[in-house]
């Protein structure tokens, strides 16, 4: 009988500890940062997306103190509304939903990063301590002007 040859064993073994390595890393990784997966919250029908609430009124609303929730619909090639302005030190919740295809949402600074599928409500939240200008972007290809699909949220 054949034994496995060494330099296969070693090969066999280091593929298993680097993968058990990698397994630990991306699963602490969630605890040590604070990640969460953004997932889809609620769903919207496409054929009344733009008639019934909330994407039937897009923009900023007040909801707490310092807390504030950001309609907002993506379309191509643009977030509406595409300029936020809330006071430092507030909370936004981002809820957003599209009109037609694939979007995305990155906000600088924050660790914000959604997919936006139609027929899908996606949320996430970043408080902005700091004053300042932060770009956000769609990052999804989205047709042929996506670069050109982004916003700020000016911070004041
Ligand atoms: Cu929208 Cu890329």
């Amino acid at each position: 009988m054949e034994m496995i040859h060494r330099y296969e064993r070693f090969f066999l073994g280091s593929t298993v500890v680097i993968l058990i390595i990698g397994m630990v890393a991306v699963t602490s990784s969630f605890f040590v940062n604070d990640l969460e997966l953004p997932s889809p919250v609620d769903t919207v029908d496409p054929a009344t997306f733009t008639s019934e609430p909330p994407f039937n009124n897009p923009g900023l609303f007040q909801v707490g103190e310092n807390e504030y929730d950001a309609i907002i619909t993506a379309q191509a090639w643009a977030f509406i509304p595409g300029q936020i302005t809330v006071p430092v030190g507030s909370t936004v919740n981002f809820k957003i939903g599209s009109v037609d295809v694939v979007h995305g949402l990155i906000v600088h600074g924050t660790n914000v990063n959604l997919t936006i599928v139609p027929g899908q409500i996606s949320e996430a939240t970043a408080t902005f301590d700091e004053p300042g200008e932060f770009l956000f972007v769609c990052s999804e290809y989205c047709g042929i002007l996506h670069h050109n699909m982004a916003g700020r949220v000016i911070v004041n």
